[in-house]
């Protein structure tokens, strides 16, 4: 997915790269590099590995350098995550064009970079990416006017693009486009920066213009300009002020972000349910722009998300078939994106993303938008794609989240359709008083019982020194929790790399239950719901095959079958989901730890998935 910053400014151009870079490095992580200006000459950068590989590659007197009479620097960087070419420092950003004027970074994916490449026969290529051929087509397309240059090549590309340039022929300035991939410029007092996203801007300023399809423009030391490729004028973009603190994006003590944002979780919850409920009225104020007219008469609901936020569509579908009783569908944006869906009228279509850019998602969201039904985004980053373009969009308010493997956003993404979908039935008359109070007050509670369990984990970590060794893991539940069976055995192969499988616990004898065996850990969800019998059976299935069963229950369920007990605070069957991924994410997180992987940045993953 890439990351990119570019500065102009009187700091040390060096640093701010390199602190960027870092803050960016969630969003891939194989290979990095820089460009700056020195002396009227390019220079450039690169290494394979994390960004302190790059960083100890650089010469110290780069480090102290500070560009120009002026005292004005500029620069790019980049943090890549291979689609086009192996990770190799040929394949790292920048890249430059064959006379060394100009140089790029790219997020995102030309799709016709063959065929435009055909076209470039006498330049010369020197990496496998799509990616060289913009810079290639910028210098074919240079005329003494870089703007020209830059609008007569992005007219030419297909697919999605984020681009950073700078030239030593119009020395002064950073150049940009954008296309399906995020852009932002932060403004500072007398320094402008521009990156994939605020986080890595957030230490120099809270000022941000989020760029739209279509822009492309320059920026120097005096002003910034933005046009657009469809009306070719002068555009006039809002400055948006993003209330995140630098601290937000610190350790603070914690081993790694993962385990921070785990922790987070009661604090983030609360905040969302205060800022909607007022004793038994919810308010959804700005965010929900819908008339009531057109929420009475939903029929249906569609929600759309990846990953992680995938798995909060699926629990949420079972939420908004107990509080609506109306169909819901639920699909990953890849699949959705490419199906002939029949999409009727009086459809709200929901799209779940953390991030806001994930492509899957937003092609997803593109195209409902043709059919004209309403689209609410679930959303985490304020100005992001899904931000700008759903119709109406909840902010999950969960703060930034960094560790790759989504945690605090998962539940936040729960509570906050919870909340929408109580909204909704109260709207719809399809809910009693009754039932309506019993669950505001239970997800009321979510935030203390998360707390309780945070309390004590030493049980979670005993389990994982147990089981740390073991090559699959099974993880069964049924109804509501069934997508948290889903989502504990997500967030175990994503950072331990162990390989585990989630299951509706009823469908493990048409299959699953084949690679039962002593060695076999089972996690099973057997908290108190109208399903617990069932589930009981499916745990003596499990037993009778010799599986160590590590069961999430309540106080008071007992079973012989179960060999490891994690006792949680009881709750609602409807919003006991959202308590018992917590757990999970803990257990996922300390075996992770126990086998030392890189759990803020898993092997081959990337926290924006902004390719397709
Ligand atoms: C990537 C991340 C996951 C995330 C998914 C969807 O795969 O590693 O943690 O759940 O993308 O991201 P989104 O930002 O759309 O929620």
């Amino acid at each position: 997915m890439c990351g990119i910053i570019g500065y102009i400014g009187k700091r040390n151009i060096i640093e701010v790269l390199i602190s960027g870079l870092k803050h960016l490095e969630y969003r891939g992580y194989d290979s990095s590099g820089i460009a700056i200006l020195k002396e009227n000459k390019i220079l450039r950068y690169r290494a394979t590995g994390k960004i302190s590989k790059l960083e100890s590659s650089l010469p110290t007197s780069l480090i102290s350098h500070q560009e120009s009479s002026n005292g004005y620097s500029l620069g790019i960087g980049h943090t890549r995550w291979a689609t086009h070419g192996k990770p190799s420092e040929e394949n790292a950003h920048p890249h430059i064009d064959c006379n060394r004027n100009f140089v790029i970074v790219h997020n995102g994916i030309i799709e016709n970079f063959l065929e435009l490449k055909s076209k470039l026969q006498h330049h010369k290529f020197s990496s496998e990416t799509d990616t060289e051929v913009v810079v290639h087509l910028i210098e074919k397309n240079y005329n003494g006017n870089m703007l020209e240059a830059i609008k007569n090549t992005i007219k030419l590309l297909e697919g999605s693009y984020a681009i950073v340039l700078i030239s030593r022929l119009e020395p002064q300035k950073l150049f940009f486009a954008r296309k399906d991939s995020p852009l932002i410029i932060g403004i500072g007092e007398d320094e402008t920066f521009i990156a994939s996203d605020v986080i890595s801007m957030l230490g120099y300023t809270n000022k941000f213009i989020f760029l739209e399809n279509y822009d492309y423009g320059e920026i120097s030391n005096t002003e910034i300009k933005i046009y657009n490729l469809n009306s070719e004028k002068l555009q006039q973009r809002s400055v948006n002020i993003v209330n995140w603190t630098p601290q937000m994006i610190e350790k603070s003590g914690f081993k790694h972000f993962m385990l921070k944002e785990i922790y987070e979780q009661p604090q983030v919850l609360r905040e969302n349910i205060t800022a909607r409920v007022f004793s038994e009225e919810i308010v959804f104020s700005e965010e929900i722009k819908f008339t009531k007219k057109l929420l009475k008469n939903i029929q249906k609901i569609l929600i759309i998300g990846c990953g992680t936020s995938y798995h909060a569509a699926l629990v949420c579908k079972y939420f908004f078939e107990h509080v609506l009783k109306i169909p819901v569908e639920t699909d990953v944006g890849s699949e959705f994106r490419y199906r002939e869906c029949i999409l009727q009228k009086n459809t709200l279509v929901i799209f779940i993303s953390q991030s806001g850019e994930t492509a899957d998602t937003l092609a997803s969201l593109r195209i409902v938008k043709q059919y004209k039904l309403p689209t609410l985004g679930v959303c985490n980053v304020i100005g992001s794609s899904l931000f700008r373009e759903a119709d109406s969009t909840i902010y999950i308010r969960c703060g930034p989240e960094i560790g790759v493997a989504s945690t605090k956003a998962f539940t936040g993404q729960l509570v906050c359709l919870y909340i929408f979908g109580l909204y909704l039935a109260k709207i719809k008359q399809t809910i009693s008083q009754k039932r309506y109070i019993e669950l505001l007050n239970s997800i009321y509670k979510v935030p203390t019982y998360i707390e309780q369990i945070l309390s004590d984990t030493s049980y979670i970590k005993q389990l994982a020194k147990m089981f740390y060794t073991k090559h699959d893991f099974l993880y069964l539940a049924r109804g509501i929790n069934y997508p948290i069976a889903l989502e504990g055995a997500l967030k175990l192969k994503e950072i331990s790399y162990i390989h585990a499988e989630g299951y509706p616990a009823g469908e493990m004898k048409h299959g699953p239950i084949a690679l039962i065996d002593k060695e076999m850990p089972v996690v099973i969800i057997a908290t108190k719901g109208s399903l617990l019998q069932k589930v009981f059976s499916n745990l003596e299935e499990v037993k009778s095959r010799e599986a160590k069963v590590i069961a999430l229950t309540n106080y008071g369920v007992e079973s012989k079958s179960i060999d490891y007990k994690l006792v949680l605070p009881e709750t609602d069957e409807f919003v006991s989901p959202i308590l018992n991924v917590v757990p999970l994410q803990l257990l996922a997180y300390y075996i992770a730890d126990l086998l030392n992987r890189e759990i803020d940045q898993p092997r081959n993953l990337a926290k924006s998935v902004t390719v397709e």
